[in-house]
C-alpha cells in the first residue's frame, strides 16, 4: 500500500515558513491546520496563508479545516487551489453536498471526525469523499498524545474500502510518531499527519524517512 506523509506546519517556525517547507522536501503533502477559535479553542491561519503557501511550494496542500460553518468557507480553499480540503462532519449538516461542491471546484474532498464521533453513519457514503480523516487527538493543538481507542474506526473504514474497491485515503492526525504510526498503519491508515514528530527534531527529512519506513512495514 502507498504510504503518504503529510507534515503539519502547525509545528513549524511561524517566522520562517519558506525555509521550513524546504526542510520537508521529501513530504508527500503539506498539512495546513486552519482553526477559527470557535470549532476549536485555538486560532491559526486562514485563506491568505493558504494562497501564499501555494505560491512558494510545489507540494500539494492538505488543508484541514477545524472551523464552524465549512459550507460557507471551504469552497474558497478549493478555489485557491488546495489539493485537498477536509472539513469536520460535526460542523456541517450536509457533508455530501459540501463534498460534491469541493470536487466540482477541483479539490479532493475530505471528511474529518473527532475522536468521539462514530464512523458508522459514513460507511455507506464513502464514495462521496476522497479521504477520511480519523482524528487521533481532540482537534485544536499539536503535541498531544495519540488516542488508541480510535483505531477500530480505521479498521471499519479499511474493510469497506477494500470490500468495495474504493480509492479513498484513510488519514490519521494527532500524536503520530515512530511508534504510533505502526499502530495506525496496522489498523488501516495510509496517510499520516505528523507535526511535532517532524518539525520538533533536528532533521525533519530523516524523521519523514523513518516514519515512512515504520508505516510501510506495518501496513497491509
Ligand atoms: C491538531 C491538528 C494536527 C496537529 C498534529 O488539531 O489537526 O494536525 O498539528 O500535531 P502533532 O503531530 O504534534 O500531534
Ligand atoms: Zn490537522
Amino acid at each position: 500500500m502507498t504510504v503518504r506523509i503529510s507534515p503539519s506546519i502547525l509545528a513549524a517556525d511561524f517566522a520562517n515558513f519558506e525555509s521550513e517547507l524546504q526542510r520537508i522536501a521529501t513530504a508527500d503533502l503539506i498539512h495546513v491546520d486552519v482553526m477559527d477559535n470557535h470549532f476549536v479553542p485555538n486560532l491559526t491561519f486562514g485563506l491568505p496563508m493558504v494562497q501564499r503557501l501555494q505560491q512558494v511550494t510545489p507540494k500539494p496542500l492538505d488543508v484541514h479545516l477545524m472551523i464552524d460553518d465549512p459550507d460557507r468557507w471551504a469552497p474558497g480553499y478549493a478555489e485557491a487551489g488546495a489539493y485537498s480540503v477536509t472539513f469536520h462532519a460535526e460542523a456541517t449538516a450536509d457533508s455530501v453536498g459540501l463534498a460534491r461542491r469541493l470536487r466540482e471546484i477541483g479539490a479532493r474532498a475530505g471528511l474529518a471526525i473527532k475522536p468521539a464521533t462514530k464512523v458508522t453513519d459514513y460507511l455507506e457514503i464513502l464514495n462521496e469523499f476522497d479521504q477520511i480523516l480519523v482524528m487521533t487527538v481532540e482537534p485544536g493543538f499539536g503535541g498531544q498524545s495519540f488516542i488508541e481507542s480510535t483505531m477500530p474506526k480505521l479498521a471499519a473504514l479499511r474493510e469497506v474500502v477494500v470490500a468495495n474497491g474504493l480509492d479513498v485515503w484513510l488519514q490519521v492526525d494527532g500524536g503520530i510518531d515512530e511508534r504510533t504510526i505502526e499502530i495506525a498503519a496496522g489498523a488501516g491508515a495510509d496517510t499520516f499527519v505528523a507535526g511535532s514528530a517532524v518539525f520538533g527534531v533536528e532533521s525533519p527529512g530523516m524523521a519523514i524517512a523513518t516514519l515512512r519506513e515504520h508505516a510501510q512495514n506495518h501496513s497491509h
